[in-house]
């Protein structure tokens, strides 16, 4: 094989055979495919698309590509995506919710993207918490706690970690096919027997619009199908942030919060529906009042902490944690500009003031300040009087406050009439 025979037909608007995928897959991971070819490759895939057949052969080649977990445990391996969004820490909650009604689940995330938010970087606003343990300790922690949130390993689907660089300096990010191979060749790398994806669309999400974000989901939940893990995906509003609070430190706080049922709220119910779309799926019913219960009764927060704990962090995690996160030295109120009710958010604009804020990247090299960002951010449909605060600004000095306090008070309209949206605008099985 050839790379040149690989390119070729996707120039003339034709598709590789899955063997010729899963050669330049291994190619991409091994280093004999040069970074001139992998980016002629995802133009080509660009340009002229693949089927649904070529997109699931990708997918599964680059799945291989690399180390494919597998697990002899007692109830179903699940897990869950997000596309990303603001405040979305649904993952925090999520896994050790499930965890608690039973199932497994290995979840390797990443870092912030652009404007999102990343698991990993939240968790690591927890002292000590290690999110790249050895594989075995990886698997140990979840089988005997239920859930482990990690990054994935060095040799976890190698040939996105080389695309996706490509992409990313191509400009063939934007691509459906590469998108779902990318996302999911590393999901399927953690050897789920279930997924739930969840969709994100609206202002603070990556796709902008319903019929954009419902074309992602069906990509997805087909390829993840063919590719033999049941999965399916809600399409779910970014109309707002999902958290009162936007920032690293700040949504362990929201996700403890919840945890412990001091806090319900948007997380709670995205949490619920996503957890019983997955739980539905892999046969278990009654999902959502058992992930209630789980929730109401403290044993999620408990699996919460047991996780932490074994990955290094505090023992006095939920006794403590207002005390062991660290915290910004300026707290500053952001006042409504004027009175009337908040219409309309711009959650890309939040998420890039809580990154301006040293809360997120702008430069891959970029360390980040797990201490700021947004807190008590105010939800559509609040009637404010003019100076009401619509959130704390937590910063590391006043000038990224002041800069702070003027984008918040630009991203957040306020009108005469409340626009409601549901959270779950659509599932796809
Ligand atoms: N996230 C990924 O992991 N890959 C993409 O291509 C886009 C988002």
């Amino acid at each position: 094989m050839d790379a040149r025979s690989v390119i070729a037909p996707l120039r003339l608007g034709r598709e590789p055979s899955a063997e010729a995928l899963a050669w330049f897959a291994q190619g991409l991971a091994d280093g004999t495919i040069s970074d001139a070819q992998a980016g002629a490759f995802a133009m080509g895939v660009c340009i002229s698309g693949l089927g649904d057949e070529a997109r699931a052969a990708l997918t599964m080649a680059m799945r291989d590509s690399g180390d494919v977990l597998d697990w002899d445990l007692d109830a179903p391996v699940l897990d869950k995506h997000s596309t990303g969004g603001v405040g979305d820490c649904v993952s925090l909650v999520l896994a050790p919710a499930l965890a608690a009604c039973g199932v497994y689940v290995p979840m390797i995330s990443g870092r912030g993207l652009g404007h999102t938010g990343g698991t990993l970087d939240k968790l690591e606003a927890i002292p000590g918490y290690n999110i790249s343990p050895d594989a075995d300790r990886f698997r140990q922690i979840v089988a005997d706690v239920g859930c482990a949130i990690v990054s994935a390993s060095s040799n976890m689907a190698p040939a996105d970690k080389r695309l996706y660089a490509i992409r990313d300096v191509t400009a063939t990010v934007e691509s459906l096919d590469l998108i779902c191979a990318s996302i999911l060749s590393k999901k399927l790398a953690a050897g789920l027997e279930g997924l739930v994806l969840d969709v994100k669309c609206g202002a603070g999400a990556f796709m902008k619009t319903q019929a954009d974000a419902h074309e992602l989901a069906k990509a997805l939940v087909d390829t993840a199908n063919a590719a033999g893990c049941k999965t399916t995906a809600l399409v779910t509003s970014m109309a707002q942030p999902l958290a009162p609070n936007l920032g690293n430190a700040l949504e362990i706080d929201s996700a403890l919060q919840v945890l412990t049922g001091q806090a319900k709220g948007a997380l709670y119910e995205i949490t619920l529906d996503l957890g019983d779309a997955l739980l539905g799926a892999a046969g278990i019913i009654e999902g959502r009042e058992a992930l209630a219960h789980a929730l109401s009764s403290g044993v999620a927060a408990e699996r919460f902490a047991h996780m932490t704990r074994e990955l290094g962090g505090p023992v006095d995690l939920l006794e403590n944690w207002q005390g062991l996160l660290p915290k910004a030295p300026i707290v500053r109120d952001v006042p409504a500009p004027e009175a009337g009710v908040v219409c309309a958010m711009d959650g890309e604009a939040l998420g890039m003031a809580v990154v301006h804020l040293g809360g997120g990247r702008q430069l891959a090299t970029d360390v980040v300040d797990p201490s700021v960002g947004l807190a008590n951010v105010v939800r559509l449909g609040t009637k404010l009087s003019s100076g009401d605060p619509v959130c704390q600004v937590h910063a590391a000095d006043e000038g990224t406050a002041q800069a702070a306090i003027k984008a918040v008070q630009a991203a957040i309209s306020v009108g005469a009439a409340p626009c409601a949206e549901p959270l779950v605008l659509e599932t796809i099985t």
